[in-house]
């Protein structure tokens, strides 16, 4: 045997959350070995989220956790961390009412190259509320009928950012300055509405909420019923899971299976996250 000689990977424990995520214990960010590693992404193509509690950890560390997955998307709408523009701050303030992310989305399907996933570490939370929901986008699929399902693999669906983040949008009063560069909130993406997901393999509804304006070749109103209908079918309650922070929790979801949403229920307090987002690849068709 030679003087390198790999470490045992830890003895990590994966616990299921239901229809999306998983909670993983026994593991510290900061020391990962490769065998652990491997394990987190066996974890991550299958759950899609994954949740970890008691972890301390500088930017620094949060970054080097980040960049095991793949470079990292610097934001340009979000405020950075100061001296880390790698990593945006999500932050309500307690004369605060609105928050960011209130309504369920999926981080970056705007990009023509939507980003694999966001890391977000919890620095300040409050002493009730402030979760966070998750639905999967390959749930949902699933339980869609044979009839739609062949329909939907058909269609592609357009996503933009100006309504959320450019000059045209409306963001309340007290969100003013949160954002940055309206100026650069201009390209729209086309994608597939169902992708076929580069890890799992599954079948993964790729419309939401905050970002899918409409179907490719439909106008604005007829693109609304359907969409209207797959968004309540996504967010029942059987396709989602609810995290609760606690200083030094991190969850790490996948941008291409999942939606979430963060629970604006704790009026008064401050909530302050760090988020990091992770590049990802260019989404292919179900039927391709
Ligand atoms: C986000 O939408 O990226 C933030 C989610 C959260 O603050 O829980």
């Amino acid at each position: 045997m030679g003087i390198w000689t790999r470490r045992e990977a830890m003895n990590i424990t994966v616990t299921p959350q239901g229809a999306v995520g998983a909670e993983v214990s026994n593991v510290d960010l900061n020391d990962l070995d490769d065998g652990t590693l491997s394990e987190l992404r066996s974890a991550y193509a299958q759950y899609s989220v994954l949740f970890f509690h008691g972890q301390k950890l500088t930017p620094a560390a949060h970054i080097n956790f980040a960049e095991r997955w793949g470079a990292i998307n610097v934001n340009r709408f979000f405020t950075p961390v100061e001296n880390h523009p790698q990593i945006a701050e999500v932050r309500k303030e307690p004369e605060q009412k609105f928050n960011i992310g209130g309504g369920w989305h999926t981080d970056h399907s705007y990009d023509q190259i939507p980003a694999l996933g966001s890391l977000l570490y919890a620095k300040e939370v409050p002493l009730m509320g402030g979760d966070t929901l998750f639905a999967s986008c390959a749930a949902a699929f699933d339980t869609l009928s044979e009839g739609i399902k062949d329909m939907l693999r058909s269609l592609r669906a357009v996503h933009s950012s100006r309504h959320v983040f450019g000059k045209v949008a409306a963001l309340p009063d007290d969100m003013a300055g949160l954002f940055a560069n309206a100026d650069q909130a201009t390209q729209d993406a086309e994608h597939p509405v169902v992708i076929r997901h580069p890890l799992s393999g599954r079948e993964v509804l790729y419309v939401n909420p905050g970002f899918t304006t409409h179907f490719v070749g439909w106008t604005v109103p007829e693109s609304e019923a359907l969409l209207a209908y797959l968004y309540q079918h996504i967010a029942r309650p059987e396709h989602t899971c609810r995290f609760h922070w606690q200083p030094g929790s991190l969850a790490f979801w996948d941008n291409r299976a999942t939606w979430h949403l963060a629970v604006n229920d704790y009026h008064g307090e401050r909530r302050l996250m760090h988020r990091i987002t992770v590049e990802g690849e260019p989404l292919t068709a179900a039927n391709a």
